[in-house]
């Protein structure tokens, strides 16, 4: 079932499962530890995604609320993220590995790959009643030096993880952000044949 404010923001085109679009990215946490049954729950569903050649470039650097880790991946984050990251359960480092196990030779999609593990992710918190929040706003190189990233994977982003905490404890200017986004219209992101083209949405 959809949740009601994201039935109220959200209007799909055609029905879709009710996770998909209850997944939405807020900025309020509640602070509230996740247990590492929920949070290995988490990562575990990142595991089963697809892959080009089953390679599995997806790795994840987390640190729990409160933990010994927590500043190290704060640290790395941009002022406007930190003002809303203080409440979260769990910060997690997404890297991706940029070569096969296999051949050793680059592979073209393993940022796509690892984007797929983060999806699988993210829709699992929902699931749980959790929220994720996926960010480009931190020091890449600062994540790569201070966690001990070797070359041969990239830093892609940070997320967070947590429960949804009250929307009063945000600024006033985040309150007015904190509801589920929309989506440009399917005839804007699908082509039918070649790029340009109208797609025939019934
Ligand atoms: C890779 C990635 C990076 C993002 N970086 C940030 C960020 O640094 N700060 C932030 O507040 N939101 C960030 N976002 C959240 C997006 O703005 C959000 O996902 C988008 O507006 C769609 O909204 P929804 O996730 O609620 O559906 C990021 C999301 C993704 C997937």
């Amino acid at each position: 079932m959809l949740d009601s404010e994201v039935a109220r923001a959200r209007k799909p085109t055609y029905e879709v499962n009710p996770l998909i679009l209850n997944r939405w990215s807020p900025r309020s946490f509640s602070g509230e530890e996740l247990t590492d049954k929920e949070l290995f729950t988490l990562f575990e569903a990142a595991r089963w995604a697809p892959s080009s050649y089953n390679n599995q470039p997806w790795r994840f650097i987390y640190a729990k609320r409160n933990s010994k880790d927590w500043d190290a991946l704060f640290n790395l984050l941009v002022d406007f993220n930190k003002q809303w990251c203080a409440n979260a359960s769990a910060l997690v480092v997404i890297i991706s590995k940029k070569t096969f196990d296999y051949n050793g030779k680059p592979s073209v999609t393993q940022q796509f790959d690892t984007g797929a593990a983060w999806e699988n992710l993210a829709i699992q918190a929902t699931s749980q009643g959790l929220s994720t929040h996926g960010m480009q706003g931190f020091d890449y190189e600062k994540a790569r030096k201070d966690l001990g990233v070797p070359d041969e994977y990239d830093v892609v982003a940070m997320a967070v993880i947590g429960k949804k905490g009250a929307k009063e404890k945000l600024s006033a200017e985040l309150q007015q952000r904190e509801v589920p986004s929309d989506r440009k219209p399917l005839s804007e992101i699908v082509m039918e044949g070649k790029f340009g083209n109208k797609a025939g949405i019934p």
